[in-house]
């Protein structure tokens, strides 16, 4: 990348250059100016004057309140040393004691510590010092030096603190300290986590740096030939927070640079005088030829903004760029770059199963390649701002992002929740989140509030209305959305309010024919969808009886099987839902539904519905837990991709003469037949708007085999034989060549298989890792929802034939063995290196 300084002189014109001619013109004016100022400036500075440190390693950590934990003198000496990201419910034990509601996950809660004692060098004297939390759930306080900088009760927003006042330089220690109070419950609907859960940055800037998240850039017109782009950058002149009142000038170069580092575009302000402690600046500038971004191919721009003062570069800062164009039409519904396309979308809770809600973001990477791989091209942040490494790589990998703001208004959902917060945070809470998300291009629309109480009266209207208001003043370029229950659009308050710009709707599929109707003119799309409950690996016969589970409420067990499990034929969903292919239909029906969000993508920690204790986690994923698929992944893969796809099941081990049902997702193909030990059992094809096929078989041992067809061509083949005796381990890595950072991650898939091969498919063996070299197992899991085994441990016990265990690299390159074993299997070892 070129370094293109412009050294910005008193009573320079505004230059806007943009095409190439201009560019060179600036070039040359540009080398004039430096070439003089190297007679009259001081030499100018050879390091990046903004520092962006990581600060997530060697914090002391401790469990429940401590008085005096805040003062610089407590010692912390046996204190556990630990990295951050860390949550440490996901550490502890399940029990019905931790349970105020069965909703949040049975895991402990409470209060917590953490302290770091650092220096900071010299050459930080007069610079500006920053630490940056992207989260802590909940109710933080943070401490410099004794001194309180401020409280956080919301766990969701990312937030800053300033210490360059309270800092010492040089050689004397300086000591943060951290207490999060998790303790009140219950507040919230579903596992939260608890702790610094989220990366830790410390950042040092000049006094006359870009702002926090300082910059708005928006496309204010885009085409195929041409896209003009906007950046607004707001300039904070200040140390130790306060301005010294002297004017200063700077002048401000940004440049677009492609994927390829290339400069594409360059806008220079000169002489901008900065008056207050926060001035803005806005710099226009045009891209020929733009590459949009879309979710095939999420091409991504970058601009680097230079700030320049008294001919020193003070600040260099990057903003993300994602060129596209996007419309959302009452009749048609979505389309992207000017062409119709479908939200096909997924609700997403924050934790990463085994690991918690510590993040790490392969952890995130995976889950969304997984996601991105069934043909899903949206993510719901169902019901809360997620963390930026999320938004990061949704840019990056193509995904369509409802961001969400909040579960509850002022009226409360739970006991303790946000709700009490509401009246002294909400508008601070919204205006980070957007101020934070609004320069990500996978973000589509704003979501105000899940299902939300004052959707019902008459509050609902200003509390709306304030809402929108605080959003568009930050954010117009996106439509202002809230996911709502109520669809008599009379009874409805949110809606009445006039301000949403796009309707969303959760469940209730039978009312989205009659949406032009009832809500004519408005643009919609179905929020939230589903919530059908499936276990990987276990099915309920007769496959086409539908079950809606859980009128009893959350505390009772009215229905459901008495070994806590669900049926993965797609036939039991929560009593307000649906089953998958229910709802898909009308979605794939009707083009004025923009697209679909369904109730979730993976379970979640917490919300077992219809289950009470033991059950501790959702069966409403697509993907279990664990990260493995359930059969339902491939019927969405079916719809969802152009790859050919062909999904038997269930598995063929079942007591002689059963009657069983055998299905088949399939897709780029005409039919399918199925033989059983070689003997054709029939073809059969989808009809209508049909998504699935069926054979009613007697079952005897043998061979299930499927073939489908186009024109008479095989196009896929799949097999399923009865499992003999259990036999062997087999592992499985998701990959094998790591980075040694500390903080990749291997997925390990343990499948408990007889001598051929076949997948035992009710295998619980319990299987012990042991793990050599420079890895470290970071959590096991099963994806069993009622599994009261702690996910912390080097055993898990398979479920249905799997398990799985996380390996992590540490920050030394080398081999990592993973070696696994039974009783009475043979046992199993693969390697795994880091560099
Ligand atoms: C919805 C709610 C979600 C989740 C889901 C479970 O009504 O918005 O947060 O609770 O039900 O079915």
């Amino acid at each position: 990348m070129r370094n293109k300084p412009f050294l910005g002189i008193s009573g320079v014109r505004c230059l806007h250059l943009t095409n190439e001619v201009s560019q060179d013109r600036h070039y040359v004016v540009g080398l004039i100016y430096l070439l003089l100022s190297l007679f009259t400036a001081p030499v100018f500075a050879q390091n990046e004057p903004r520092t962006i440190q990581d600060f997530n390693k060697n914090w002391r950590f401790h469990l429940g309140d401590e008085a005096k934990a805040k003062d610089v003198a407590f010692n912390d000496s046996d204190w556990r040393t630990l990295t951050l990201p860390h949550d440490w419910s996901i550490e502890g034990q399940f029990s019905e004691h931790h349970l105020s509601t069965t909703q949040e996950g049975a895991l402990p809660t409470g209060i917590g510590w953490y302290r770091k004692a650092f220096t900071v060098p010299v050459s930080a004297k007069g610079k500006n010092v920053f630490i940056e939390f992207n989260g802590i759930y909940r109710n933080s306080e943070v401490w410099i030096n004794g001194h309180s900088l401020g409280i956080r009760p919301y766990g969701y927003s990312s937030f800053r603190y300033e210490l360059t006042k309270y800092l010492n330089v040089g050689n004397v220690k300086n000591i943060l300290a951290v207490r999060v109070d998790n303790s009140a419950q219950p507040n919230s609907r579903w596992y939260t986590g608890s702790g610094i859960y989220r990366n830790v940055r410390l950042i040092t800037t000049s006094p006359i740096a870009v702002d926090h998240w300082g910059t708005y850039v928006t496309t204010p017109a885009v085409t195929n030939q041409n896209a003009s782009v906007t950046l607004q950058t707001s300039i904070r002149n200040a140390f130790g927070g306060r301005s010294d009142g002297k004017p200063q000038t700077v002048s401000i170069n940004s440049v677009i640079l492609d994927a390829t580092g290339k400069e594409v575009a360059t806008s220079i302000s000169a002489a901008v005088r900065l008056l207050d402690t926060l001035s803005t600046v806005t710099q226009p500038f045009e891209v020929k030829n733009p590459i949009l971004w879309s979710v095939d191919k999420p091409y991504l721009y970058k601009i680097v903004t230079r700030v320049y003062s008294q001919n020193q570069l003070v600040d260099t800062y990057e903003t993300p760029l994602g060129i596209r164009y996007f419309k959302f039409d009452p009749a048609t519904g979505f389309s992207l770059n000017g062409q119709s396309m479908k939200i096909l979308g997924v609700c997403l809770h924050h934790d990463l199963g085994a690991l918690g809600a510590a993040v790490n973001v392969r952890a995130i990477q995976r889950q969304l390649e997984l996601l991105k791989a069934m043909g899903c091209n949206a993510v719901r942040t169902s019901h809360n701002p997620p963390t930026p490494e999320f938004l990061d790589l949704c840019d990056q990998m193509g995904f369509i992002v409802m961001d969400e703001a909040f579960d509850m208004w002022k009226k409360k959902k739970t006991k303790q929740d946000y709700g009490l917060n509401w009246d002294a945070w909400h508008k601070t809470d919204l205006e980070d989140m957007v101020r934070r998300d609004r320069n990500h291009p996978s973000i589509f629309m704003w979501s105000i509030g899940n299902e939300i109480r004052e959707q019902f009266d008459s509050t609902g209207l200003t509390i709306t209305k304030e809402l929108a208001g605080i959003v568009k003043k930050l954010d117009s370029t996106r439509p202002v959305t809230s996911a709502l229950t109520e669809n008599v659009p009379e009874k409805n308050f949110i809606y009445r309010s006039g301000v949403l710009d796009l309707l969303g709707f959760n469940y209730k599929h039978e009312a989205y024919a009659d949406f032009p109707k009832t809500f004519p003119n408005q643009s919609v799309l179905a929020s939230e969808t589903g919530s059908s409950l499936q276990t990987r690996g276990h099915y309920d016969m007769p496959s086409d009886s539908i079950r809606m589970w859980g009128k009893g409420g959350p505390t009772k067990f009215t229905d459901g099987n008495p070994d806590w499990t669900a049926s993965a034929y797609d036939n039991e969903a929560a009593y307000w839902g649906s089953t998958h292919e229910q709802t898909w239909k009308v979605i794939k029906k009707y083009p004025h539904m923009a697209g679909l969000f369904i109730w979730t993508g993976f379970d979640y920690l917490g919300e077992p519905h219809p289950y009470p204790w033991p059950a501790r986690s959702s069966y409403f994923g697509i993907l279990d837990l664990a990260g493995f698929p359930k059969d339902v992944y491939y019927l969405y893969q079916s719809e969802w991709t152009d790859k050919p796809v062909l999904h038997l099941f269930p598995h063929w081990n079942w007591p002689k003469g059963k009657t069983v049902d055998v299905w088949a997702y399939y897709s780029q193909a005409d039919e399918v037949e199925l033989f059983l030990n070689e003997k054709s059992l029939g073809v059969r094809k989808k009809t209508g708007d049909e998504l699935h096929v069926m054979w009613r078989v007697p079952y005897e041992p043998g061979t299930l085999k499927a073939i489908s067809r186009k024109a008479g061509q095989t196009i896929l083949t799949q097999t399923i034989s009865t499992a003999g005796k259990p036999a062997k381990i087999q592992l499985v890595a998701d990959r094998n060549i790591l980075k040694a950072d500390g903080k990749d991650l291997s997925f390990i898939t343990v499948n408990v298989l007889d001598e051929q091969d076949n997948l035992i498919p009710d295998a619980s063996h319990l299987i012990t890792f042991n793990i050599q070299g420079e890895g470290e197992l970071v959590g096991v899991d099963n994806g069993y929802q009622a599994s009261l085994e702690p996910f912390k441990a080097n055993y898990r016990k398979a479920y249905n034939g799997k398990c799985l265990a996380i390996i992590q690299t540490t920050e030394k390159a080398g081999k990592i063995t993973v070696n696994a074993t039974s009783e009475g299997l043979q046992s199993s070892t693969i390697e795994l290196s880091s560099r």
